[in-house]
Parts: structure tokens; C-alpha cells; sequence
């Protein structure tokens, strides 16, 4: 029928009413897209955690995956389902941009970041132990091999999106092996793009840096170990007003899935205030990774009118509306 398949995982709390926003701006825009919806509820296979096999098939078999909130355990239980997605399937780059929103006032306008984040290893490769009652170590893990392909990743990004500049963050001062493989292979890679500017900058004056006058960095692709783009990633939400805003790409070789990367509020689940804006735009990076260009602007055009009107946004955003009457204004404002 002319259709692309898409797995959607809908997730907890707040996440089934952001997905039906996404749903209902989709079908009146035509976008043409079937959604498979999956569940993803964690199951123990060996001692450890492991998403149901639909899931993975079904992933495996549309190449792309929207995906809400999953909430993750703090400090015991099963391992991240947000991680186990990602390294199930490989998705090795995390791509997050963040712009600044016409109609929602922050400190700092202009703000047009993009971070890639190295998505498999670092700290978040799970390697922890106990050395004796008191002491233990978590290990961080970096490879050439993974390093390498996030960052030929963000070179080849940079081209694409037309940035002139790709700069490593980093702390090879004090991690000097592992840090240090991460920016010896970034001047590696940066010699197979001559036409890309490449340098190198210290994760903590990135971030003096950045709060303090974000625009030259608009400029740049941002390329960094996994847990260092965690906390970037959420330094520049901040500065164009939160998670609420801001869209993210697991990108891999075989499938990428997108996905909100805040939280699934359980304290606003079921009341129908939630704010889809990150779902949707990170919908809207999906539909360009597709190739629908066209549908992607007509959505996007649409959500930014919305929320430079600023009439109808929810509470969030210091508005009063209901996520299906944001949907609703977004949907009237396609044309
Ligand atoms: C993110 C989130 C995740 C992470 C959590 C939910 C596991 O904070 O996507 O940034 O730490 O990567
Ligand atoms: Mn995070």
C-alpha cells in the first residue's frame, strides 16, 4: 500500500498520550506510515535483562523505531531498557540537537547545538564489581573500533547538515588512556575529511563556555564519549528550555530508533497534560532520516507556529492546554 512500516514503543507514564499526539498530527499530514506498536516489558533470560523477542524482530524488520519514555531503575534492579535497546541493536551514535524555540523565552537565544554521543560503551558499558566491602570499580571501556565509527559519524554529519567544524570534548588531561584513544582517533579520522575543520576542547570549558555565550557553537559538531553527551546533552536542553523541547537519533547501521529523552512523569501520567513537543520533534528527525522531507517541514513549520504563538501549549510551558488540544492546534496550523 505505499506505506513504511514503523515500530512504535509507546513506553511508561506520560508516554502513550505524547505517542497519540505523534499519531494524530501523522494520519491528518498524511504522512505515510503504519505504526506497529511493541511492548517492551523487560524479561530475565540468564540472569539478565532482555526485551521481548516481537520487539527485536519487529525493530529489526521496519529499520525504524519511535520511541516514548521507559522508566529506568536508580542504583539496583535490571539494567536500563533505554540502554538494552540501544546496544541490542547496535545504534552506536546518538545525535542531539537542540535550537532555540521562537515563542519560548530562555536566557539565551540562537542557541543551534548539535551533540553526537558515542551510544555503546564508556561507563555506560556496565562493567561493575566489588573489590572488597567498600571499594569497587566501574569500568569505563573505550575502543578504537567504536570511537572510530561514532566519529567518522559526525564528520560525515557535519557534512551533511553543512557545519564547517567537528570538535572533540573531552578530558584526556586526567583520563589520559581512555580519552586519549577517543581524540588520538578523532585527528586520525579528522584526515579523511580535509574539507571539515576539526579541534579538540576540555569537557568542563565546554560547558563554562557554552552557558556563557552558546552561540559560536552553532558552528559545530560536538562528538564525545557516552556519558559525557549524557550530561552535555541535558547542559544544552537547559539552555533552550528543557527535555520537554529537545529531540534525539539512535542512530546504527542496520536501525535507528528515535526517542524523547525525558523522563515518563509518572506524577502527570493519565491527566492528558503532558507536552509531545520532544516525541514530535524527534518524530520530525525520523520522517528526515526516512527521506520524507517534505512531511517532516510541513509538521515541524507546524509545531513552531504553534509554540511562537504560544497559545496553545501546555502547562509546562506556562500554557493551559491539554496534549490533545496542542495536537489539535498543531494539526489546524499543517496546510
Ligand atoms: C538519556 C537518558 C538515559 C541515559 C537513561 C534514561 C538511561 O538519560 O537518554 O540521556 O543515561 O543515557
Ligand atoms: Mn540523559
Amino acid at each position: 500500500d505505499g506505506k513504511y512500516t514503523v515500530t512504535l514503543i509507546e513506553g511508561d507514564g506520560i508516554g502513550p498520550e505524547i505517542a497519540q499526539s505523534v499519531k494524530d498530527i501523522f494520519t491528518a499530514a498524511k504522512v505515510p506510515i503504519k505504526w506497529e506498536s511493541v511492548d517492551v516489558t523487560p524479561q530475565l533470560k540468564d540472569g539478565r535483562t532482555v526485551i521481548p523477542q516481537e520487539a527485536i524482530d519487529s525493530v529489526t524488520r521496519n529499520y525504524v523505531a519511535l520511541k516514548g519514555p521507559l522508566a529506568t531503575p536508580i542504583g539496583k534492579g535490571h539494567v536500563s531498557l533505554n540502554l538494552t535497546l540501544r546496544r541490542t541493536f547496535n545504534l552506536f551514535a546518538n545525535v542531539r540537537p537542540c535550537k532555540s524555540i521562537a515563542g519560548y523565552q530562555t536566557p539565551y537565544d540562537n542557541v543551534d547545538t548539535v551533540l553526537i554521543r558515542e551510544n555503546t560503551e564508556g561507563e555506560y558499558s556496565g562493567i561493575e564489581h566489588i573489590v572488597v566491602d567498600g571499594v569497587v570499580q566501574s569500568i569505563k571501556l573505550i575502543t578504537r573500533a567504536a570511537s572510530e565509527r561514532v566519529l567518522r559519524f559526525a564528520f560525515q554529519y557535519a557534512l551533511e547538515v553543512g557545519k564547517p567544524k567537528v570538535r572533540v570534548v573531552h578530558k584526556a588531561t586526567i583520563m589520559k588512556m581512555s580519552d586519549g584513544l577517543f581524540l588520538r582517533t578523532a585527528r586520525d579520522v579528522a584526515k579523511e575529511f580535509p574539507q571539515i575543520e576539526f579541534d579538540a576542547e576540555l569537557l568542563d570549558n565546554t560547558c563554562l563556555k557554552m552557558v556563557t555565550d552558546p552561540a559560536p557553537y552553532a558552528d559545530l559538531v560536538l562528538v564525545m564519549p557516552n556519558l559525557y553527551g549524557d550530561i552535555l546533552s541535558d547542559l544544552c536542553a537547559g539552555l533552550i528550555g528543557g527535555l520537554g523541547l529537545t529531540p534525539s537519533g539512535n542512530i546504527g547501521d542496520e536501525c535507528s530508533i528515535f526517542e524523547a529523552v525525558h523522563g515518563s512523569a509518572p506524577d502527570i501520567a493519565g491527566k492528558g497534560l503532558a507536552n509531545p513537543t520532544a516525541l514530535l520533534l524527534s518524530s520530525i528527525m525520523m520522517l528526515q532520516h526516512m527521506g520524507l522531507h517534505q512531511h517532516a517541514e510541513q509538521i515541524q513549520t507546524a509545531i513552531f507556529k504553534v509554540l511562537a504563538e504560544g497559545k496553545t501549549i501546555t502547562g509546562d510551558l506556562g500554557g493551559k492546554a491539554k496534549t490533545h488540544e496542542y495536537a489539535g492546534a498543531v494539526i489546524k496550523a499543517l496546510n
